[in-house]
């Protein structure tokens, strides 16, 4: 028998570091260091989860056959980063003095990091960024030919490209270059609306749906749309070529208003504001979407980078039939560039096989029913263990009305959505459950909705929606009639983020769904991550415990056992300041 090809991806030292494992082209493993390092958006080298990844396979870094990096670094660095920093000198001083003390040490040596941190001698290779983001959505889709849009802050050069993927051949057509891009004009707004950049662009998201598009024409001064799919800023507008910040005072001219401070109390204007970015946002993405069908031809899409992970603006393109049918990568952000740089190599050097397409997210590690029920005897919780036939029925039953549950089972999600093996779930028939989970438990703005998990089979009953959305990507209205019937999870436009589920992505959360159906005769519930705001998705049965006993969640299923918060001794009740305090609210 020939000796398997393993090769690792890895992306890291911007944000979300991550790594993933593929042997023979299937991934073994995928998951972001900020999992098992506890800190939010963590950039480091992903030590932590290489460590885990080879574990998984039972194997060391001499067993690699590859390692690929997401990016060029030397290209990024010495090209894009110091030329543009000179471009705008002396003002690009700032820029300048930073990649210099921070990023030269750590981009430049990454050849000499890899090898140093994985005692590692074979082949490295360096697709583009760009590249990484393509690969990892359409090597992952299943179609043998798709047009391929992928669309961030920057890579390299590239801020948007547009490419065409054939059987194992991947090619971009269309580039642009920074410092036009749509994810850094998105960015620009999160960081003028008094959000954190790189963390909180999809609460801009959120908040859309409660403004009107006002503001539109004002905002097309800031960027010159063309109906070919191509646009470009206008710098004067943008701080972010030399500055600390991504907008200055021209920004604020042109609304009439100063930018937000964190914190402070959200008004109809900043609403407005995220309304009309969310419109512009539609148009440039749906003008991409036309521009890759005439240049490629093909019948099928491919979504991937930063920008993709706007599910409003995926559900317009889905709509538009400009494509027959369309594919996101659910780890469409920098953590995805890990799993398309390991593609690219399997394809390209290899000339490996395809894989077929990726079903689910569930690659990170998980933690048997013994380590659970060692970890409660250790620190003494009590718990009921439940016969695992039961355990759907039992926790469907206990979810009905005002209970909210930490659900914990089998391995973590890859990319930045909990899709049911990490996830707080509760009844989402229960107005006072969106109230309950945004306030008490994840210590958010309440203006945020809920999304739902609905039975793959009873999605477009409940939703407009003719298909699966197994990776919550996608946006698509509630039917009128069952407005009333989720209010949980019905935005105030009548929209949801979707996330259908089938036997075959997650046989046990497809139970628990199904036997709530059965016991209620609503497939659909509430689920969102299992954190508390600025915490990383927890990874461990302690991280759950911990984000557990520090909340007002009335229940907690590890694996089989059920932690009843009413029946904890009171010494267990925990103060949420003293365990918020620990992570950087964004
Ligand atoms: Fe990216």
């Amino acid at each position: 028998m020939n000796k398997p090809v393993y090769i690792l991806g890895i992306s890291c030292f911007y944000h979300d570091s991550a790594t993933v494992l593929l042997k023979d082209g299937q991934i073994v493993f995928a998951s972001q260091e900020e999992r098992f390092s506890r800190k939010k958006h963590d950039e480091s080298f992903p030590k932590l989860a290489i460590e885990e990844a080879l574990k998984h396979a039972g194997i060391t870094a001499q067993d690699l056959d590859a390692v690929a990096f997401y990016e060029k670094p030397i290209l990024k660095f010495f090209d894009r980063i110091l030329q543009t920093t000179m471009k705008v000198w002396p003002r690009g001083f700032v820029q300048y003095h930073m990649a210099m003390q921070e990023w030269m040490p750590k981009k430049l040596w990454i050849p000499h990091i890899i090898r140093r941190e994985l005692s590692y001698k074979g082949p490295i290779y360096y697709p583009s960024h760009h590249e990484s983001h393509a690969a990892s959505a359409f090597f992952c889709s299943g179609f043998p030919d798709a047009a391929v849009v992928t669309a961030d802050g920057v890579g390299e050069w590239a801020t948007t490209t547009i490419g065409h993927g054939k059987g194992k051949e991947l090619k971009l057509l269309r580039e642009i270059h920074y410092p036009h891009s749509l994810g850094l004009l998105y960015s620009a707004i999160t960081y003028y609306l008094g959000f954190k950049v790189n963390s909180a662009e999809y609460k801009v998201m959120g908040l859309a749906p409660y403004g009107e598009p006002k503001y539109l024409e004002q905002m097309r001064k800031l960027i010159d749309v063309k109906p070919d799919g191509s646009f470009a800023l206008d710098m004067k507008y943008f701080t972010y070529e030399y500055g600390l910040r991504m907008t200055g005072r021209s920004i604020e001219k042109l609304f009439g208003q100063p930018t937000r401070t964190p914190e402070s109390p959200l008004e109809q204007f900043h609403k407005d504001i995220a309304r009309s970015l969310q419109e512009l946002t539609d148009e440039v993405m749906l003008n991409l979407a036309r521009a890759a069908k005439e240049l490629t031809g093909s019948r099928y899409l491919c979504l991937a980078g930063g920008v993709a992970l706007n599910c409003v603006s995926n559900g317009k393109i889905l709509r538009s039939g400009i494509f027959e049918d369309i594919f996101i990568q659910p780890a469409s952000g920098d953590a995805g560039g890990a799993l398309g740089a390991a593609l690219m190599a399997w394809h390209g050097m290899m000339q490996g096989e395809r894989l077929p397409r990726m079903e689910h997210v569930f690659f990170g590690k998980s933690y048997n029913q013994t380590e659970i029920e060692d970890f409660l005897t250790k620190n003494r919780i009590p718990s009921e263990k439940i016969p695992a036939v039961d355990l759907p029925k039992h926790v469907a039953t206990l979810l009905q009305g005002e209970n909210v549950i930490g659900w914990f089972q089998g391995r973590t999600e890859y990319g930045p959505r909990s899709l049911g093996n990490r996830s707080i779930i509760a009844d989402a028939r229960n107005p006072n459950n969106w109230k309950k989970v945004n306030l008490k438990i994840k210590f958010r703005e309440s203006f945020r909705p809920f999304a739902p998990t609905v039975l793959e089979e009873k999605a477009s009953e409940y939703f407009e929606l003719d298909r699966e959305s197994p990776f919550m990507l996608l946006v698509a209205d509630t039917r009128e009639k069952y407005r009333a019937e989720i209010p949980a999870v019905t935005h105030v436009d009548g929209s949801a983020r979707i996330q259908t589920i089938n036997r075959n992505q997650n046989a046990l959360y497809y139970d628990l769904l199904k036997a709530f159906d059965e016991q209620t005769g609503c497939p659909v519930i509430i689920n969102t991550s299992f954190n508390v705001r600025g915490e990383p998705i927890v990874e461990s049965p302690q991280d759950a415990w911990n984000c557990f006993v520090h909340t007002h969640m009335d229940y907690l299923v590890l694996g089989q056992c059920i932690v009843d918060k009413k029946k904890l001794p009171p010494e267990w009740k925990r103060s949420s300041e003293e365990y918020l305090k620990k992570f950087l609210l964004d």
